[in-house]
């Protein structure tokens, strides 16, 4: 039996339906709560303004209800022959309720559905990502202050520079997120509006009480015009990209760094045994393959703002199906951004940090600059001290004080961890909903 909403009385080939319809069968099941919360709030308005009476509504919450719990148990499946979760979800009434079930669509059309869907969803991941993003930073902020006196060199051009410490590195990460949660809050603001009335695009003739979904919904205002409404499916998207982008690029950069810290040739970091992997070759081996991996997938999670703009570029105003095709790229992105995240905090709970890094005198030039200062401050101007301690390296008669005292804001002695976990509090406020 055909089950197209759209159905006519032919039976579209089949190959055309799989072309179609592709991975949304599978890919729709993480939208079905929000497709029946949707539809919940959408009936409950439709009864106000007139067009579901008491007794429909009444006959219609439940059976949406017991949908919602099948969802909830595991059991809702996207039958064969049904597009998508939209179909399926009003196949479902209709088959228990009848008549009843064929007038919820009145005043929406899938487009603004599957919006309503993607938003409800979208909100959720940023939060869980918000969550994460958290626990990882706190995490951070905690290695920041345990290990806050353990130096280690800091390099630029990867040529030893300046003294850093541990204190140092984890903090800057934790701060680096707090950046990247701008991002996040921004794309939540974006997903966190209401195009539920927008129909196919342009609206209806319907008297829909667009505000009262808005509230039903608990988004924070709706997509007012009824085409930005649909512009928005693409403009959200791509702005949750953005944001798991800059989390990614964040988490990336330190996976590379523990790779590089755990190289025998600098030896600054360790993991237990069972955290490491081992070779088929070479016995000895004690590889970071989770950073490894972690590195990877972060890479290839920067790369979704670009896939979804060219997915995207000019595309003609209104509902076009390439849309589609976004949930194809951005389900399993979020998922393996969220794995990313905790499989970071899980391993830096084991991290072991090398004590007295700085004795190996292969670090002695590290104290250079800390050398000249200390003259500096005994009244020697900044340039000839810098050639003093020059010429002294120059005929190899350096020998470093192997003192360090930073003080001021954000440097070595005073990382501001307290500083930057305000400001991380704060964003984290601005995506709390109500679970
Ligand atoms: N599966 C579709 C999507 O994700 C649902 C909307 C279908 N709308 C349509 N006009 N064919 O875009």
């Amino acid at each position: 039996m055909a089950k197209q909403l759209w159905n006519k009385g032919f039976e579209p080939d089949q190959l055309i339906e799989n072309f179609t319809v592709g991975q949304d069968r599978e890919l729709d099941l993480r939208l079905a709560r929000y497709d029946v919360q949707g539809s919940m709030a959408h009936i409950k308005m439709l009864q106000k303004i007139g067009l579901l009476s008491q007794e429909e509504l009444a006959r219609l919450l439940p059976a949406l209800q017991e949908i919602a719990d099948s969802i909830e148990r595991g059991e809702f499946v996207i039958e064969d022959g049904v597009e998508d979760v939209h179909s399926q979800v009003e196949f479902l009434l209709t088959s228990k309720l009848g008549d009843i079930g064929k007038k919820i669509h009145s005043g929406r059309s899938r487009n603004d559905q599957v919006l309503v869907d993607l938003k409800l969803f979208f909100r959720d991941e940023l939060r869980t990502i918000s969550k994460a993003v958290d626990k990882l930073f706190h995490r951070l902020q905690l290695l920041s202050e345990e290990h806050r006196d353990k130096l280690m060199p800091g390099y630029t051009h990867l040529q030893v520079a300046m003294p850093s410490s541990f204190g140092l590195w984890f903090g800057a990460y934790a701060e680096s997120l707090t950046d990247d949660m701008q991002l996040v809050v921004a794309a939540y603001n974006i997903a966190n509006q209401n195009p539920l009335g927008s129909a196919a695009g342009y609206g209806s003739s319907f008297p829909l009480d667009r505000e009262m979904t808005t509230e039903l919904l608990g988004f924070a205002n709706p997509h007012y015009n009824v085409v930005a409404a649909q512009m928005s499916r693409g403009k959200t998207e791509r702005a949750v990209a953005s944001a798991v982008a800059a989390v990614a690029s964040t988490l990336g950069h330190m996976a590379m760094d523990v790779c590089m810290w755990m190289c025998n040739n600098f030896a600054f970091v360790s993991f237990p045994d069972e955290l490491t992997t081992g070779s088929s070759i070479m016995p000895h081996k004690k590889n970071p393959d989770v950073f490894e991996i972690m590195r990877g997938k972060c890479n290839r999670l920067q790369s979704l703002p670009n896939e979804l703009t060219i997915l995207t570029a000019n595309l003609p105003l209104g509902y076009n199906r390439d849309l589609q095709l976004m949930k194809d790229i951005m389900f399993p992105a979020t998922t393996s951004l969220v794995e990313c995240l905790d499989m970071a905090d899980f391993m830096l709970q084991h991290i072991r940090v090398k004590d007295n890094i700085l004795d190996d005198p292969r670090y002695d030039y590290i104290f250079t600059v800390e050398d000249v200062n200390r003259l500096v401050l005994q009244g020697v101007p900044f340039r000839d001290a810098y050639k003093q301690v020059g010429m002294a390296v120059q005929n190899k008669t350096y020998r470093p004080t192997r003192t360090v005292s930073h003080t001021h804001l954000g440097s070595i002695g005073n990382p501001a961890n307290k500083e930057i976990a305000a400001k991380m509090e704060e964003l984290m406020g601005r995506v709390k909903g109500e679970e």
